[in-house]
């Protein structure tokens, strides 16, 4: 028997892939996807601020996106500090909490200071963390969060890692979705989506809309989540005793 998933999840966590398809389909730069991709970005934040989800984390540039060709990587760059001055007002209105999360070394002082502007101007929000991974690996992350306990000298546990890592202001994502069509992690939140719920949907991320999204928060509502116990220790005390009746 499969019994819901309780309610809203409140940490959703996203693969935002399929951008440059969008834009090649229509002969476009990929990087017209990317821009498509904001837009769905935004779409997004205040659909989930609506239906009650707490944090959402999306994967916005990886540690290996560095890898693709100049002319994308520096639209991308460029997108990021076009994105940062004029979402702030948006957010702003919409109650969300900004957080950058990544490697901070190797961007630009104009991307480093907007991150840490925008990080300012919406730290008093409440409604939705918006956790913005970019320059991010969930290898980097470990490895990170590891040197970081080993120079102070502190034992490394699965406390003391989860501590350190990067997300540790949240919990982790109950539901992890890529969209795009492709079913794999690509080296997001590697430690952090241990339980996660997956969901692949093969929307491209310009394409994926309120709808979308509401099947993601269906499908996740019939999972069962167990985390490492069965179905029969699950169920409430009543159910048992009508389940052996
Ligand atoms: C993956 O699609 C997407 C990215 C590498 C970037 C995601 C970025 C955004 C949605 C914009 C928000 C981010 C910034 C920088 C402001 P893909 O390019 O791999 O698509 P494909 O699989 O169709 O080629």
């Amino acid at each position: 028997m499969s019994r819901p998933s309780g309610a809203i999840p409140h940490h959703i966590a996203v693969v935002m892939d399929g951008n440059g398809r969008w834009a090649t389909r229509r002969f476009l730069p990929r990087v017209a996807g990317h821009k498509q991709g904001v837009e769905s970005l935004r779409r997004c934040v205040k659909a989930c601020a609506a239906r009650g989800v707490g944090v959402l984390t999306v994967f916005a540039f990886s540690s290996e996106n560095w890898n693709r060709p100049a002319d994308e990587v520096s639209g991308l760059m460029e997108l990021m500090v076009m994105a940062l001055g004029r979402e702030v007002p948006r957010l702003l209105e919409d109650g969300v909490r900004l957080h950058f999360v990544g490697a901070r070394g190797g961007l630009s002082e104009k991307i480093a200071n907007g991150i840490a502007k925008a990080e300012q101007a919406t730290a008093h929000n409440t409604k939705l963390v918006l956790n913005v991974c970019f320059n991010y690996g969930g290898r980097w992350d470990i490895a990170h969060a590891a040197q970081q306990l080993a120079l102070k000298g502190e034992p490394i546990t699965e406390e003391s890692l989860n501590r350190a890592l990067a997300l540790a202001h949240v919990p982790d994502p109950d539901l992890f979705i890529r969209t795009g069509g492709e079913q794999r992690l690509s080296n997001f939140l590697l430690w952090q989506s241990a339980y996660s719920e997956l969901f692949f949907s093969d929307r491209l991320w310009p394409e994926f809309d309120e709808a979308a999204l509401d099947e993601a928060i269906a499908a996740f509502h019939g999972r069962e989540r167990r985390f490492g116990k069965t179905s029969a220790q699950l169920a409430p005390p009543g159910a048992r005793a009508q389940e052996a009746a």
